[in-house]
């Protein structure tokens, strides 16, 4: 098989990833066909960016000169975040400090990733959906691409995460009704815009480029520590850092670089947790559920379209789904303002869970969780 393909598991058709493709023909979601990934921790380019890493990305064979250009032209030093003890005289809970990252959210990794291809595949228009962060990522890499940009997001988003975006010089575009009914609506745009080559749908759920930027988590952290901690806790919306961090894991493992798996723990909200719901039961499909209303709504995602992607990854490294409680999203986020970190609410929900677990005796051992998104953002 090709190094640089996307391909599609239900078919196994593949498409360029020169090409503006989204989805297979037949309907299906989109994967990256395997290739080596080359780390060595000890020599990670001199890159200040997540594209110290650039080799264990995919190597756009035939379209190298393209991607590094592009590359070299949206990065704005992404990544690179801190790894510090959540408090000072506790060791064992490390935060990895993702929201300082240009556009205050880890979002920021899968952008660089996905815009610059977009780039270097010769897209000038990019279309995607986002209750927010991912929004405002695209937006900002967008406007650094010199690319035109179409956000669709829910008509509630937070007016500042809308700002945001417009202060980019993207077009907001908001569709009243659920976060579905503003899926269905980039969807056909993207669709449109993907018939006449006007448009790349930089989705960072149909996209797999996306969890290529995403994965550099993992490598920081094990950069940072010379190792990795015995549990990394990820949020778990669409999955975007979830399926980042299996598939860093995995480029690990196969590099000998661990010789185990730490414990992957994937938190979900309490009153919105189709994947939770589905691991709890033994089940493989995460059917949708009914959003009861949660404050983390960064992962409030009712219908996940990798729902079962990430559940199947979750079990093959031996890691659990659990939820964070409703009720401790608030103390979980003053707790970590009383220790000098400012989230939103939906970075609170890995704290909260953790904090949960630890309350009933859980040992998690060493652990590492991040604190992916500003306090600003949210109204
Ligand atoms: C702050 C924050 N944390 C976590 C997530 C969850 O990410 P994902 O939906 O990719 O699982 C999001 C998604 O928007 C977010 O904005
Ligand atoms: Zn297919």
């Amino acid at each position: 098989m090709s190094d640089d393909m996307y391909v599609c598991p239900a078919c196994g058709a593949t498409y360029s990833l020169s090409s503006m493709a989204f989805r297979c023909r037949c309907g299906g979601l989109l994967d990256l066909a395997p290739f080596e990934p080359r780390f060595d921790p000890r020599s990670a380019g001199g890159e200040r960016s997540i594209f110290r890493y650039v080799a264990a990305m995919p190597p756009f064979a035939g379209a190298e000169r393209a991607w590094e250009s592009a590359r070299r032209r949206v990065t704005m030093g992404e990544g690179l975040t801190p790894t510090v003890p959540f408090d000072p005289a506790d060791p064992e809970l490390l935060v990895k400090v993702d929201y300082a990252m240009p556009t205050l959210s880890f979002k920021d990794r899968g952008a660089a990733v996905l815009v610059a291809a977009a780039l270097a595949a010769g897209a000038r228009m990019l279309i995607q959906d986002s209750s927010g962060n991912a929004g405002a990522a695209v937006a900002a890499y967008a406007a650094r691409a010199g690319l035109g940009c179409d956000i669709y997001a829910p008509a509630s988003t937070s007016p500042r995460k809308v700002a945001q975006i417009e202060a980019y010089g993207a077009r907001a575009v908001l569709v009243p009704g659920s976060r579905e009914d503003t899926a269905a609506a980039a969807l056909d745009a993207a669709e449109r815009g993907a018939r006449d080559g006007s448009a790349f749908y930089a989705s960072h759920v149909y996209n797999p480029l996306f969890y290529q930027g995403t994965k550099t988590y993992v490598y920081e952290l094990y950069e940072s520590l010379g190792g990795l901690p015995d549990t990394l806790y990820v949020p778990l919306g669409n999955g975007t850092l979830l399926l980042g961090a299996y598939y860093a894991l995995k480029d690990l493992r196969s590099l000998g670089l661990i010789g185990s798996y730490p414990r992957l723990v994937a938190v979900q909200a309490e009153r919105c947790a189709p994947v939770y719901r589905a691991y709890a039961a033994g089940r493989n499909a995460a059917e949708p559920v009914r959003n009861e209303g949660t404050e983390a709504e960064g992962i409030a995602i009712a219908a996940p379209l990798r729902g079962g992607q990430a559940l199947t990854a979750v079990r093959e490294l031996g890691g659990e789904v659990v939820t964070a409680p409703e009720a401790g999203l608030k103390p979980a986020k003053e707790a970590a303002a009383a220790r000098g970190f400012y989230i939103e609410t939906t970075s609170a929900a890995c704290l909260a869970a953790y904090l949960e677990r630890k309350a009933r005796g859980v040992d998690d051992g060493r652990a590492a969780l991040p604190l992916c998104g500003s306090g600003l953002k949210s109204a």
